[in-house]
């Protein structure tokens, strides 16, 4: 199943469940916007319900919020309204069809552990960062979590019945590598989480 047709069907049930790690959550959202500046111009990519962007918002001139899935955007543009949140837009782009330009800040959140073509993905990403700017990114690290094997056969069983997105396993080393391939340098870096390992990253484009 293409990524959009399955995050579309998911969109609703997604959008109810509660924020896995709330602590997890807000460190991620402290620590990018430590990034910011009131002029700043930020493209989130896989930005799902908007929930990062609007509280990315306050600290940002302006956030530009996109995702692959339409009904997701519906939900973040209804979210929005609720909130009075005027400094963020929502436009539906996959990965690979940024919009135009260059941003001081491009950050993708809990996505690229998703996409088959992780390296394209970070190529993709890296290209609309200016340069001096960053690329902040919160991944999967499914390679260094503790159920491993049992995990892979799981997901693969829900794969096949369209449950589950496709789902990359990397390692913390895999992530950071990556970065170095595409011109950017990590100045943060943190291994969250124990059972569930995921990877914070923010690199600057030398
Ligand atoms: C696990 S959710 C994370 C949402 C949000 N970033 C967060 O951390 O709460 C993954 C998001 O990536 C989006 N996505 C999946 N594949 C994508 C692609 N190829 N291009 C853009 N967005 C994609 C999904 O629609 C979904 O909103």
């Amino acid at each position: 199943m293409q990524a959009e047709a399955f995050w579309d069907g998911m969109a609703q049930s997604y959008a109810k469940r509660p924020i896995q790690n709330m602590d997890q959550h807000d460190r991620t959202v402290e620590r990018s916007a430590a990034y910011l500046t009131p002029e700043a111009e930020v493209l989130e990519v896989g930005c799902g319900t908007g929930t990062i962007a609007m509280r990315l918002a306050p600290h940002a001139g302006h956030v530009l919020a996109t995702d692959i899935s339409g009904a997701l955007l519906d939900i973040a543009r209804q979210r929005q309204a609720e909130q009075a949140v005027d400094t963020v837009s929502f436009a539906r782009h996959g990965l690979f069809d940024l919009p135009e330009g260059q941003f001081d800040m491009v950050a993708a959140y809990n996505l690229l552990h998703l996409i088959e073509d992780f390296d394209g993905a970070v190529a993709s990403l890296a290209a609309r960062v200016k340069p001096g700017g960053v690329l902040v990114t919160k991944t999967g690290a499914l390679a260094e979590n503790w159920r491993g094997w049992p995990l892979r056969l799981v997901i693969g069983a829900m794969r096949m019945i369209g449950k589950a997105p496709y789902v990359g396993f990397l390692s913390s080393r895999d992530i950071d590598a990556a970065m170095a391939r595409h011109g950017l340098e990590i100045v943060e870096s943190e291994t969250m989480g124990k059972g569930v390992v995921t990877r914070f990253l923010v690199a600057r484009k030398v």
